[in-house]
């Protein structure tokens, strides 16, 4: 099996847990709100928008965006246990959401379709080609239309999890350009890296004027159980926000 192959087939397998709980994303999705700074970014720009999800992933993010004035939210996801466990609890829910298998960076969409793309917080890091996946965003987004990303910030695969202590693990560089992942969705999947500038010079350079980017200490996703990493105490970068608009 592919590097690839390894990857999909670890995000259908790890999207089964969408699957099992159902019955509780309903209920948090009746409430679940964005972060303080995707809301205080998004807000001026929901309404009415036609809002576009790429790796929509368990999708619970939407409900938010729908509550928050947007009129309707595409997910894309390759995994189709991803797509169908959304689609599912926005239909039991009623609310304009749907959800479509596709492999990103190719969508298959048609062009000037989105007012805004929503994406992130762990979507990033499985695009092998950044160049393709923000010539693509732009494809789909109207002009004047947004491109907004609340992912994590790409130091954190330097950091090591330690309780006590941060530190810089041994086996990761900045300037890799991928790792294989030891945690979430499996063993055995490969995640891509770019660098901060890397990311901003792509936006800029597939044709977006940047709005917006800042560094987060708080991570967007932590492990179950686990005692907090001290790279988490406050310190260190470890998600970052970016607004774009399309030329
Ligand atoms: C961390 S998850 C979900 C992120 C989502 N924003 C969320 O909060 O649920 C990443 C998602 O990206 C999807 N994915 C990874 N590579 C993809 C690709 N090339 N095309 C489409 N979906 C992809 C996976 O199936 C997974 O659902």
């Amino acid at each position: 099996m592919t590097t690839h192959e390894t990857t999909r087939q670890a995000w259908d397998e790890a999207s089964a847990k969408h699957v099992r709980e159902h019955r509780e994303h309903l209920e948090q999705a009746r409430t679940w709100s964005l972060l303080p700074i995707e809301e205080e970014l998004l807000r001026p720009l929901l309404h009415g928008a036609k809002v576009l999800h790429p790796q929509s992933g368990h999708g619970l993010d939407d409900h938010a965006l729908i509550r928050l004035g947007a009129r309707s939210v595409l997910g894309v996801d390759y995994s189709p246990t991803a797509v169908s466990a959304a689609q599912r609890r926005a239909d039991e829910l009623d609310v304009p959401c749907r959800y479509e298998v596709a492999e990103l960076p190719e969508s298959g969409l048609p062009c000037e379709s989105a007012d805004l793309v929503y994406t992130g917080k762990g979507a990033l890091i499985w695009m092998a080609d950044l160049d393709a996946w923000a010539a693509e965003m732009h494809r789909l987004l109207r002009p004047g239309a947004h491109l907004f990303v609340y992912e994590a910030h790409p130091l954190v695969p330097l950091w090591a999890w330690d309780p006590e202590e941060a530190r810089v693990r041994e086996d990761r560089s900045y300037f890799a350009t991928s790792h294989v992942n030891d945690t979430f969705p499996a063993r055995g999947a490969t995640e891509h890296q770019v660098t901060l500038a890397q990311l901003v010079m792509t936006v800029l350079g597939a044709g977006f004027e940047l709005l917006h980017l800042a560094e987060h200490p708080e991570p967007f996703w932590r492990p179950e159980g686990d005692e907090p990493a001290a790279a988490w105490d406050g310190r260190l970068p470890n998600a970052l926000s970016l607004l774009a608009r399309r030329s």
